[in-house]
């Protein structure tokens, strides 16, 4: 019964040609991007951003599921109607981030560590009754200053939490990101990306976890944001797809993609070459927040009120992805509305 509940879930998600937005930033880490812009942080403004986005009339047509933050999880889109109500009626898969962010861990300087294990269980009864049928917690992991002992703990807390959400009923996306911050090249990049991928997939299955109902959320491989030597889309792509057939299960549920920091061209761009290798054995699709919101933000800062406007290049940027997905995405494709942006907002959570 709850295997079915996963497998119908995984099957909406990875409907051909959509993608699954990542609008679950927490209220930490949304003022920090609303502050850069000069948007005034308040839960009126973090509301409205949201209610923009969702409303989209034609939503659907792009998006399969949307990652919501307990704050918006809670809220209304609409009298007598939450976000998680009005995804359903609309044919979108609510989700819910329910890691509770990073800390800092004694004896391991800078590392982080995810938090959110204790009273999971009881939290996923409370998210599935208010409609959530998949989930994500997220690990950070640098490329050059992550330590094994850092990165096996968050992996072993990433396997316990696909359980509970398996046993909830809520598929769970896995998230270790590979960090884009640094000046790493694309070697060790695909080097700890291998290392980390390889561990985490032997924790589940140590702890069980039906691996067909599991969706990993992974970053590309990429040198380094501030790498001297920037590698080009195509090196991205083979690596990518590289690391992809050479440490995902082929029985996994899916794959998506997570933005970390590239400009949302890139992001297009990148995900497009990555298709062109395929077919693979298992779906893939984006789940981008910063690619996909950052020029939809900036409007957003420049006339909140501008709802039409504001939603075209939301509607613009979703085109894009969707011919990233069939592989046919080209700089020429963008019409100018939504591939300029003046900065990449800042990433969750740090
Ligand atoms: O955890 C990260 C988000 O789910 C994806 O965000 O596309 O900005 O990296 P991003």
């Amino acid at each position: 019964m709850k295997s079915e509940i996963l497998q119908n879930t995984i099957q909406k998600l990875f409907a051909t040609d959509k993608g699954i937005l990542a609008a679950d930033e927490s209220v930490m880490s949304i003022n920090k991007r609303f502050e850069a812009l000069n948007i005034p942080q308040t839960i009126e403004n973090r509301l409205a951003f949201r209610k923009t986005l969702i409303a989209t009339p034609e939503l659907h047509n792009y998006i399969s599921g949307v990652i919501f933050h307990d704050e918006t999880f809670r809220q209304k889109i609409e009298a007598g109607k939450t976000f998680a109500q009005y995804c359903e009626e609309n044919n979108i898969i609510p989700g819910i981030k329910v890691d509770e962010g990073l800390a800092d861990f004694p004896n391991f300087p800078g590392e982080k560590v995810t938090m959110g294990i204790d009273g999971l269980r009881k939290r996923f009864e409370e998210y599935f009754t208010l409609g959530a049928r998949f989930c994500k917690w997220r690990m950070v992991v640098d490329v050059k200053t992550s330590t094994d002992e850092i990165i096996e703990l968050n992996s072993r807390n990433l396997a316990i939490y696909a359980a509970l959400a398996q046993g909830a009923g809520v598929v769970p996306i896995i998230e270790p990101e590979v960090m884009y911050d640094g000046d790493h090249t694309l070697d060790e990049c695909r080097e700890k990306m291998s290392f980390v991928l390889t561990h985490l997939f032997g924790d589940l299955a140590l702890y069980r976890v039906d691996i067909k109902n599991v969706i990993l959320k992974t970053a590309m491989t990429l040198s380094g944001k501030q790498s001297l030597v920037k590698a080009g889309s195509d090196d991205i792509a083979n690596d990518t797809s590289h690391i992809l057939l050479s440490t995902v299960p082929e029985n996994i549920g899916g794959v998506v993609f997570l933005s970390g920091g590239q400009t949302p061209t890139e992001a297009s761009l990148n995900l497009s070459k990555i298709m062109q290798h395929g077919p693979y054995k298992f779906p893939i699709t984006y789940s981008y927040s910063r690619a996909l919101q950052d020029p939809v933000l900036e409007a957003f800062s420049k006339n909140t009120a501008d709802t039409e406007g504001i939603r075209k290049i939301f509607i613009d940027r979703l085109n894009m992805n969707t011919l990233a997905l069939e592989g046919k995405y080209t700089l020429e494709n963008e019409t100018g509305l939504s591939s300029h942006i003046d900065n990449v907002t800042h990433s969750q959570d740090l």
